[in-house]
Parts: C-alpha cells; sequence; structure tokens
C-alpha cells in the first residue's frame, strides 16, 4: 500500500518536475525574497522549481505566522521581503490594515475559490487565499492506550485532568495557528467564557511551542500525546509512519485561509508579481500536496489530494476572517492571553 503511494507520489513528482523543464527554457535574471510560512519541504520545493523554471532566485526565510508580521513591522521603513507565501490569514489582513503590503489584483482571483476571494477583497486586494484547512486534534494512537485515555472528541474534553501535562498546543504570539484557536473559541464561547476555557485548558499544557506544527510532530515522535493542530498537518507524519490520527472537535472548529502578500516597498516588484501569479497556478499550488503538505488549495483547478481533509464532514463554525484579522482585536487577544492565561502556574 505504502509502496503504490510513494510510486504514485514519485510519479506526480516526474510530471511536475517535466512542467519545470519546460518553463526552463525562459532563463530570466533577479531574485525574489520570500518568507515562507509553511513547513520547510513546500518552501524549499517552490524555491527550486520558481528558479528553474524563471531564471529568478527565491531567497527564502522561514518563520511562523505571528513571527513574520514581526519582521514586516520590523522591517517597515526599509522592507527587504517581497513577499510573503502561506501563514494563517489574519496576520495577512493585519498587515493590509497596517499598510505593510501592497495593493494588487490578479487577474487569476475568478479561478480561486469564494473564500480565496473574499480574503482578497476583505484586505482591499492586500492579500489573497492560497490555501484552507481546519483546526483539530492530533494524537499518538499508541501513547492513547498505552495511556489508557479517551481520544478527546470535543473542547470540552481537553479540560479533563487526565489530560494533565499530556497536551501540546503552540504560543500564539508566535503562531497563527495557536491565534485560530483563540479566535475560534471565542467565537464559539463568547469571550470571557473562552478565556476561562483557555485558563483550563492552560492546567492540561505540557508545552507552548514556538511554531504551530511543533505540536503534531511531538505528537508523532510520542514527545506528547495529543495536540491542537490543523489537521492537514498531520498525514505528513502519518506518512513517515508516526502513529498519529486526529479528530474535529464536536462543538465546531475554524479553519484557517492560508494567505500570501506582497510587500509595499518591494524593491524586486516585477519578479514578486511574477512569484506571486505563479503560486496562484493549478501547477505551483500541486507542490503543496507534492511536498507532503494537505491543505486545500485555493485555485479551483487544482487536483485535491485525497489526504485532503473533508470539508463537509467537519463542523464549521462561520469564522469572521476580518473581525479576528483586524490589528486591533489581534494585538488585544494575545495580550489578553498572556496577561489572563500564561502568566498563570501550571
Ligand atoms: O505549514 C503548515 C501550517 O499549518 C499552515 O497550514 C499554516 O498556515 C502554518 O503552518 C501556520 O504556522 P504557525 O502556526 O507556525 O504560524
Amino acid at each position: 500500500m505504502k509502496l503504490r503511494r510513494n510510486r504514485r507520489t514519485a510519479l506526480r513528482l516526474a510530471v511536475l518536475l517535466s512542467f519545470v523543464a519546460t518553463g526552463a527554457a525562459q532563463a530570466q535574471e533577479g531574485q525574489v525574497n520570500v518568507i515562507c510560512s509553511v513547513q520547510a519541504e513546500w518552501c524549499n520545493m517552490i524555491q527550486t522549481v520558481f528558479t528553474k523554471s524563471t531564471g529568478i532566485k527565491v531567497n527564502i526565510v522561514q518563520k511562523g505566522s505571528g513571527e513574520a508580521l514581526a519582521q514586516l513591522i520590523a522591517e517597515r521603513a526599509n522592507p527587504k521581503t517581497d513577499v510573503w507565501f502561506g501563514g494563517t490569514g489574519d496576520p495577512h489582513l493585519q498587515a493590509a490594515e497596517q499598510g505593510l503590503t501592497l495593493e494588487y489584483k490578479s487577474a487569476t482571483l475568478p479561478q480561486l475559490y469564494p473564500w480565496a476571494q473574499q480574503q482578497a477583497q476583505q484586505s482591499g486586494w492586500r492579500t489573497v487565499g492560497v490555501y484552507s484547512g481546519p483546526l483539530g486534534f492530533g494524537y499518538n494512537t499508541e501513547l492513547i492506550a498505552k495511556k489508557k485515555l479517551p481520544v478527546p472528541r470535543s473542547w470540552a474534553d481537553l479540560l479533563k485532568p487526565e489530560y494533565k501535562g499530556e497536551i501540546q498546543v503552540a504560543n500564539p504570539a508566535s503562531s497563527g495557528t495557536a491565534y485560530t484557536m483563540i479566535a475560534t473559541l471565542v467565537q464559539l464561547m463568547g469571550e470571557d467564557k473562552a478565556f476561562d476555557y483557555l485558563k483550563g485548558l492552560h492546567k492540561n499544557i505540557g508545552q507552548y511551542t514556538r511554531s504551530g506544527t511543533g505540536p503534531i510532530k511531538a505528537v508523532a515522535r510520542g514527545e506528547t500525546t495529543v495536540s491542537i493542530s490543523f489537521v492537514h498537518d498531520a498525514p505528513a507524519e502519518k506518512l513517515q509512519g508516526f502513529p498519529v490520527d486526529t479528530v474535529t472537535p464536536a462543538e465546531g472548529t475554524g479553519a484557517e485561509i492560508g494567505s500570501m502578500s506582497i510587500i509595499k516597498g518591494s524593491r524586486n516588484l516585477a519578479a514578486a508579481k511574477k512569484f506571486y501569479e505563479w503560486a496562484l497556478t493549478p501547477q505551483a499550488q500541486q507542490f503543496g500536496a507534492a511536498a507532503k503538505q494537505f491543505q486545500l488549495p485555493s485555485n479551483k483547478a487544482t487536483p485535491v489530494d485525497p489526504r485532503v481533509p473533508d470539508f463537509k464532514k467537519i463542523k464549521l463554525i462561520d469564522y469572521d476572517y476580518q473581525k479576528y484579522g483586524a490589528s486591533a482585536e489581534r494585538r488585544r487577544l494575545i495580550a489578553r492571553w498572556e496577561k489572563d492565561v500564561n502568566s498563570l502556574p501550571r
């Protein structure tokens, strides 16, 4: 089964690389500086393929969503970044509101799903959706059985005392995944109840990680039993043979709109626009699954890998991206979490 899947992946890569070879003819000069907020395998693949097919050098810095925004704020007077690729949509909206990103309306927009177009429209065309994925829980199937713990199926379950020290989630200051969790809970419960919930959850957290994907990797390696993670980040761990499974909470959950923005003041604007346009094509979007990243791609014509979570089977809230991507709201909620939750003993 695994062998067949590997063969299928190899075949898909061969097809994609032949696409690269065809494009390689039109060699060009220049470079583009990209902050990449997806996992390294995908960042590396788009770096190699885009350079091979256009001749434009791609300099990649990999950063979590919150850290990427902090870098762009710090660079505001003297931007060193041209494109911010990937990462949760809320901080992209915040960057748009703060005038850190450039208004740019791609001709490809009508080819994208409505959620990706809406992200662009809500930002005043300063960002765009490149993928989407739901938030859920990951767990180590062997560890959970060994510890005789039930599989958590709801947000409420995670507060049970038997999970003390068994759960990891990222820190919302650095991670868009963790901010998505806070915004989801606030929308599900109302703000004060959500913060009571987060205080309860804090008692069961073994570690807050810097990166949003840290907890699912820790689950995979048996370093923690449960994680709060994007569901699409689990299959890559499974493919490596780790005993991981996921659930989505019964009460409902939020989804991210992974986004992409061109930086205002970009010094390599022509190359940046070329990269941006390329990243919206179905050909380029296939590199997500080729790099074993299973978000739902935003271009309707991109083939959807069977390992991409099926949104129809998940109870999703109607996430208010505009509200929770607003600068003041995001800053306020993260500051409240630091003060009311993270400062408490565990
Ligand atoms: O690359 C995996 C991923 O889960 C993306 O889908 C998401 O946009 C990003 O990580 C968020 O990372 P972080 O929580 O570290 O900002």
